[in-house]
């Protein structure tokens, strides 16, 4: 029997990188998984992947309408979440004195409008014993140069897992931050012009304790812990994945 058998999961941004990861061990672990993200071909990708066990929606997390769409189709197949893993997220590098106003408005519409409207959008189809993850980042609890939009963003996702785990008292949900170090992802790579991404995650990794940036796959199995009742006595937490990078 897997960690989630029986369990019905949403990971958002799940065509891709860390939620791809996680969507895949989710669904080995015996779960239902739904999976969004807003390109319909890495949707389409990512099914073929994990082959039976996911269903994907395309939407986009910061527009409601298309949370609405999203939480619909889960109601009707399946009608209820167990876990939800609010993950779909983005950032681009700019120094203070170069931030411009669309890549402010994009990295907080999604990261922190998207999370907070995909969680709440949820709740009805939720009951005891079902667990959010967030995904935060070790930029949140850290100055990192020319990324403190983004590095501001996740600081405002760990503020709300606490502050939800006290509006959720008493409904037996639980709500936890899932916060990755360096992770070789597309959306890292991505980070750069091409040709250059390389040489960006060997200078990430040369200032991790474990000596490496990581893989989706460390991850997504600390994402499985905390959708599991193996982390049942924990709210409000961050948990860091990130071979060291914040912790020391
Ligand atoms: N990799 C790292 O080093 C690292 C470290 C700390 C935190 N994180 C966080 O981890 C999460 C996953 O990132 P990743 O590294 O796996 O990057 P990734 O490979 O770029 O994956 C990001 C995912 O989010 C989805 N997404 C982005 N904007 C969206 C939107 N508006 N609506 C719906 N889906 C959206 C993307 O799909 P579409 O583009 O198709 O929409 C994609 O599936 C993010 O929250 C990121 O901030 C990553």
């Amino acid at each position: 029997m897997g960690k989630l058998a029986g369990k019905i999961a949403v990971v958002t941004g799940g065509n891709s990188g860390i939620g791809l990861a996680t969507a895949k061990r989710f669904v080995a672990e015996g779960a239902e998984v739904f999976i969004t993200g807003r390109r319909q071909e890495e949707l389409d990708r990512a099914v073929e992947e994990i082959g039976a066990g996911v269903t994907a929606v395309q939407g986009d997390v910061s527009r409601l309408d298309d949370l609405g769409r999203l939480f619909s189709a889960v109601r009707a197949k399946s009608g209820r979440i167990d876990v939800l893993f609010a993950n779909a997220g983005l950032g681009n590098m700019a120094p203070l004195g170069a931030i411009d106003e669309a890549s402010f408005d994009l990295t907080f519409n999604v990261n922190v409008k998207g999370t907070l409207f995909t969680v709440q959008k949820a709740l009805p189809l939720m009951q005891a014993g079902g667990s959010v993850i967030l995904t935060g980042s070790t930029t949140g609890s850290r100055g990192t140069p020319a990324f403190s939009v983004y590095s501001a963003t996740k600081a405002a996702v760990r503020n709300l897992a606490r502050s939800w785990a006290l509006d959720l008292r008493g409904t037996g949900i639980r709500v936890n931050v899932l916060s990755p170090g360096a992770t070789d992802t597309p959306g890292v790579r991505g980070l750069v012009n091409a040709g250059e991404d390389d040489a960006l995650l060997a200078s990430l990794a040369a200032q991790i304790p474990l000596g490496r940036v990581g893989n989706p796959e460390e991850t997504a199995a600390v994402a499985l812990f905390l959708a599991s009742d193996e982390s049942s006595f924990m709210t409000g937490s961050e948990v860091f994945v990130d071979g060291g990078a914040a912790q020391v």
